[in-house]
């Protein structure tokens, strides 16, 4: 960088000030982006089976606590998974995947509209032949209980002989999930499995589980990263617990 002084001259040593401060700006972000990387390698892929989020602490895991931005404090009761926990959890899903496809023949098809942010960041972690579909499934809720469940999207691709993952997400009930493998295991895929970012235990009333879950979460109506609530939300970039003052306008 050259600086000049009011007469026009270069100024030597605001120059190499500058340099200087500059160089150690770089350093400092160097240093930091090789901590971040080193603390990302000393992070292995953990297991297949997806942390729980402690009800108490609320947060997995238990190193960031984001805060939340002005714009949703009032709605949010916290935050339930923060950004950087959320993406760690999708490279170890993706390493997951990634390993049990090696040589099939993959075709991920994901359910609208809550997986577009789980959805584009998975698929990027996969470096494999992947097709993709998507099958608009919703259920009509009354206020956070899932209901009647239609069809606003039906499959293009042809899935006979393909290796099918069902991307959704979040298995509550467990409704929404069945129908979706119904209607998949009648196109005669060769396999067929589900990966869902999120799971409520509390509420199963149907008997299915997921093959790949990113996390077991509590009883709670969550909202974020591509989850709703009334359609707003979906572009918070963490998992928030709504305040049931939102759903519940009797209650604070
Ligand atoms: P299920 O059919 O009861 O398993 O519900 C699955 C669908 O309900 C998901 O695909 C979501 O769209 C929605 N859902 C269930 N629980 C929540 C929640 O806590 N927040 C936002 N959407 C939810
Ligand atoms: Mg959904």
């Amino acid at each position: 960088m050259v600086i000049y002084d009011k007469d026009g001259k270069r100024n030597k040593w605001v120059q190499s000030w500058t340099d200087h401060s500059q160089h150690i700006k770089f350093g400092v972000r160097f240093q930091r982006q090789r901590a971040f990387r080193m603390y990302l390698m000393s992070e292995s892929i953990s297991s297949d089976t997806p942390p729980h989020i402690d009800p108490a602490s609320g947060i997995y895991p238990p190193k960031h606590q984001d805060i939340i931005p002005a714009a949703w404090e009032r709605d949010l009761e916290s935050i339930l998974i923060p950004e950087t926990s959320i993406q760690r959890r999708v490279d170890e899903l993706g390493a997951l995947i990634e390993r049990d496809y090696a040589d099939k023949n993959l075709t991920l098809v994901a359910l609208l509209n809550g997986t577009a942010l789980f959805l584009a960041d998975l698929i990027r972690r996969l470096s494999l032949p992947v097709r993709l579909d998507f099958m608009g499934i919703s259920s009509y809720r009354d206020q956070t209980v899932g209901g009647e469940i239609i069809m606003t999207k039906q499959l293009q691709l042809d899935l006979s002989g393909s290796d099918v993952l069902i991307v959704d997400d979040i298995l509550d009930s467990g409704a929404t999930l069945k129908k979706a493998v119904t209607l998949v295991e009648s196109k005669s895929p060769a396999s067929l499995k589900t990966c869902v970012l999120l799971e409520k235990p509390a509420r199963r009333s149907v008997n299915i589980s997921a093959d790949y879950t990113g996390f077991t979460i509590p009883d709670e109506f969550v909202v974020g990263y591509g989850l709703d609530y009334a359609d707003l939300y979906r572009n918070l970039p963490f998992i928030g617990a709504l305040h049931p003052r939102v759903y519940n306008h009797t209650s604070n």
